[in-house]
């Protein structure tokens, strides 16, 4: 039986249980990702021993899983005098091959290696862009945690690296009496993301001395240094271990471990998350090799990292080295060009959206950042370009990390030579004149111009032209730009109107081309319901919805002419999505486009209304991830989508069915989490025979 026995007494040893099995499974869950309960059972273990620890306060010890969040807010931290020093490592900073050239040389120079000496065996590591942290355990149980300060002394954060969930209490296995283990403490950038999310909630929602964080770095650095431990146990860190500090016994005063690559597989077995991409090296050609394969993999990696950090494996190799003052001889930090760069504003450009939405976009002296020229930076809305303070002539940092698109992080306020005004919205839509709007409880403001403004409609255009809608190979950006701004079209329909030679005619358009466009124009008039509906731009109305609108009604007019009330019947449309389905065929001009693009000859096969119920598979969601063996993803969509399934982009608790193949990544880790069906290739072709 569980808890306190009747007497009131506490039965130690289920105690000691509960709290080894939730130790256990946190480990499971933070540190290998690969959770072995659900959720809820967690849960309810936890909130067991928290029952019993409220009962007996005395038997509270600091490594129970219940003490990572609590302690009152500090007035300021201790200091933490560090046994042994945190050092830091020296920088390539030449991002080219030569970085590893040089401190292999350097290295092979020291250890006096013959030139036909074999390669030294390194480890190389990513360079985390966090923070670096001491955490320091005495008989396996966390006691400490401080900041490397300047190395040698550091300030006392142990209450806030206790909410780390991926930090360990306790140890596994019989680690060293005293144990230092240093790593990086960092910030994910989906929580970065969902963090700065939150904030941008609590400022609009007026709340005082909330800010957005610049980068990941500073929201970790600023999670760690914070006084109110609650607060810290709010911003999502994460941690990776790569080193140590003090150590007792040190194994007859020499090294402990033989090798940098064998304390790290340790530290793994005690319980601390040690990246994946830690690999084994082999002389200045493997270095180059790893640093390439990672740059590569830098944008999908999840986590900002800014280089490599390479290092002698061999411990009695290290020792012999030694040091350079701060810094250790047999290490190196070798960087990747940088993702925040500095440069200029050379203007505030308003750019007009499909639905008329207006986004403040800065134009930048050209610069390099993360990988790529960046011209642009968008400034999201009004809000963020006042909050932000941007003004032409600016200095300010740019970044782009990872596929996101490029941002103005801030504005280096004390660089500011020029006078130019504080960014005001235009009241008047820049390509049209129409009158641009911002509704309330909006952040965006919006030309009213609708079709009437050019940008809207070019936008419009390219969106129905587009491969999901009804596809017309080869009609770009640059074309339709020409077709609006020298009048050769106005309307959407005016597209299907248009002739070889009034193609032919236009600027560097040669005669194949043209004709090219014309046959790709009469291709697309055979379309499908969906992808004309989609292709509409109705706002809400994306490809999934659009698929649902067609199944349920089966002909367009059964749609233009449905009720509000009638649309919300289809799955997936709420009354937002029907009303403004409803708004939009309301519009006379939006039904006479319809007419007009049926009368142009487009085309698509009709069908009666389908109650979405009679199908076998209504109302199961369905992921496909990873190649199958012999059906294409495609394949297996429009196979389930006919017995009824919706087809998702990604897992949650909603979804019914996970389909897995080859290479399935992170989806399938995600559906094993929650405990979702896992079906590969055989699986469901029988489910889909079954169902049919
Ligand atoms: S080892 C003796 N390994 O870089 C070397 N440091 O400039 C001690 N860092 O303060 C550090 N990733 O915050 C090491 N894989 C890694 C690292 C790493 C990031 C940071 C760390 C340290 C700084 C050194």
């Amino acid at each position: 039986m569980a808890g306190p026995t009747a007497d009131g007494k506490v039965d130690m040893e289920h105690l000691a249980a509960l709290r080894a099995t939730l130790h256990q499974h946190a480990h499971q869950y933070y540190v290998l990702d690969a959770p072995q309960i659900p959720d809820a059972e967690y849960d309810k273990l936890f909130r067991e021993l928290q029952a019993i620890e409220a009962a007996h306060p005395e038997l509270i010890s600091s490594d129970s899983p219940t003490q990572r969040v609590g302690g009152k807010p500090l007035d300021g931290f201790a200091s933490v005098r560090h046994t042994v020093p945190m050092l830091s490592i020296r920088t390539e900073t030449d991002t080219e091959a030569s970085g590893a050239h040089n401190f292999d040389a350097r290295v092979r120079k020291e250890l006096a290696l013959a030139p036909d000496a074999p390669p030294v065996e390194y480890v190389a590591e990513p360079k985390f862009d966090g923070l670096a942290i001491n955490l320091r355990y005495e008989h396996g149980v966390l006691v400490q945690a401080a900041t490397r300060g300047d190395g040698e002394t550091g300030e006392d954060v142990t209450q806030n690296i206790r909410t780390i969930g991926q930090i360990p209490l306790k140890l596994n296995d019989a680690p060293p009496p005293l144990l230092e283990v240093r790593g990086e403490v960092y910030m994910r950038l989906d929580d970065f993301a969902a963090l700065n999310e939150r904030q941008r909630d609590k400022i609009a929602q007026g709340a005082k001395g909330e800010k957005t964080f610049v980068n990941p770095r500073n929201a970790a650095a600023g999670a760690v240094r914070q006084l109110d431990p609650a607060i810290a146990a709010q911003r999502p860190l994460s941690f990776f271990a790569y080193g140590l500090g003090d150590i007792t016994p040190k194994a007859n005063g020499g090294p402990v471990f033989k090798t940098h690559f064998e304390m790290l597989q340790t530290l793994k077995e005690w319980g601390f998350p040690v990246s994946a991409l830690v690999g084994i090296a082999g002389g200045a050609s493997e270095l180059i090799a790893y640093h390439e394969r990672l740059g590569k993999q830098r944008d999908s990696l999840g986590f900002d990292i800014d280089g490599v950090v390479y290092k002698v494996n061999s411990i009695a190799l290290q020792r012999q080295m030694g040091f350079v003052t701060r810094e250790p001889r047999w290490a190196v930090a070798h960087k990747y060009p940088a993702q925040e760069q500095l440069t200029t504003v050379l203007g505030i450009d308003i750019q007009v959206g499909r639905t008329g939405k207006l986004t403040p976009v800065a134009k930048l002296a050209p610069v390099f950042v993360g990988g790529v020229t960046v011209t642009n930076a968008t400034l999201h809305n009004e809000d963020e370009a006042r909050r932000k303070d941007v003004r032409v002539g600016d200095t300010v940092i740019v970044r782009r990390a990872g596929d996101v698109i490029p941002e103005v992080v801030s504005v280096l306020a004390d660089k500011r030579v020029g006078s130019a005004a504080a960014f005001a919205m235009p009241r008047v839509c820049p390509v049209c004149g129409s009158a641009a709007v911002r509704e309330e409880g909006e952040a965006d403001y919006r030309c009213t111009g609708g079709l009437f403004c050019g940008a809207q409609r070019k936008q419009a255009i390219l969106h129905f032209a587009q491969r999901r809608a009804v596809e017309v190979e080869g009609l770009g950006e640059k074309l339709v730009d020409q077709l609006i701004d020298n009048k050769v079209i106005k309307t959407l329909p005016d597209l299907y109107r248009l002739g070889f030679a009034s193609l032919a005619q236009l600027d560097r358009m040669a005669d194949k081309s043209a004709q090219n466009i014309v046959d790709a124009l009469q291709k697309s008039k055979q379309t499908t319901l969906p992808r004309f509906l989609f292709g509409l731009g109705i706002r809400h109305v994306g490809e999934a919805t659009a698929k649902e609108l067609a199944r349920h009604f089966g002909k367009l007019d059964g749609i233009i002419q449905a009720s509000e009330e009638q649309l919300t019947e289809v799955a997936d449309v709420g009354p937002i999505v029907a009303q403004s389905i409803r708004t939009f065929f309301d519009q006379p001009h939006n039904r006479e486009v319809v007419e007009q693009l049926r009368a142009c000859g487009l085309t698509w096969p009709e069908g009666e209304p389908t109650a979405v119920a009679a199908k076998p598979l209504a109302g199961k969601t369905f992921v496909i991830t990873g190649t199958l063996p012999t059906m294409s993803r495609d394949e297996a969509k429009d196979l389930l989508e006919a017995a009824g399934a919706k087809v998702a982009g990604s897992v949650s608790k909603k979804t019914s069915y996970v389909v897995a193949g080859a290479e399935a990544g992170s989806k399938l880790d995600k559906a094993q989490e929650l405990g979702i069906s896992i079906l590969d290739e055989v699986g469901l072709r029988e489910m889909l025979n079954g169902s049919a």
